[in-house]
């Protein structure tokens, strides 16, 4: 397996521990109010992370372009600071709503330069 995929899997697992220790506080505690962070956390962080890590598995040749690193970074450094905007938003902090409209635009951008790197370096 590629550093790339390795990298992506390695993530994948963090956003796997960190949404499942966030969904069993909100079962354990009553309070659900942050049932977006976790599913984001778990869809667009466990879930797409380790997809991404898999089929550059199998797509060898855009695991290695710039494009691929980019996208890594573009999406890595995104989703923490999305995360943490939602739950500001969520929490009743009305001002970190910029921010999350930002970095999820950005995130847009992330996954159009993977659709991208994948469809132009498939071979
Ligand atoms: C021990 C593991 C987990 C616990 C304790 C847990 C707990 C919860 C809780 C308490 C809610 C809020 C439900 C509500 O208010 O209606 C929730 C929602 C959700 N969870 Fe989890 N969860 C776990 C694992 C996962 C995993 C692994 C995924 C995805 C890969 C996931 C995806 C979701 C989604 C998408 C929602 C939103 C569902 C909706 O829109 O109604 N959860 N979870
Ligand atoms: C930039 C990326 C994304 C943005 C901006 C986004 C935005 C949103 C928004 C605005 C909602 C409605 C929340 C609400 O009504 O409270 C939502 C819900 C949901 N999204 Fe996403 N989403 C993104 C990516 C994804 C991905 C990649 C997945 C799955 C692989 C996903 C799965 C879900 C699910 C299951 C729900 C319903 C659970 C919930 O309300 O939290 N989303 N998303």
């Amino acid at each position: 397996m590629s550093p790339l995929s390795r990298r992506w899997i390695y993530v994948a697992i963090v956003y796997f521990c960190l949404a499942v220790g966030l969904g069993v506080f909100m079962g354990l505690s009553g309070d659900h109010r942050l049932m977006a962070v976790h599913a984001h956390m778990n869809l667009l962080g466990w879930v797409t992370l380790a997809l991404i890590g898999i089929i550059y598995h199998y797509f060898p040749k855009a695991a290695t372009s710039r494009l691929a690193s980019l996208q890594f970074w573009l999406h890595n450094l995104t989703l923490p600071v999305m995360m943490g905007a939602l739950a500001l938003v969520i929490l009743g902090t009305p001002q970190a709503g910029p921010v999350l409209g930002s970095s999820a635009v950005v995130m847009l951008l992330a996954v159009l330069l993977f659709a991208g790197n994948l469809l132009w370096r498939r071979t």
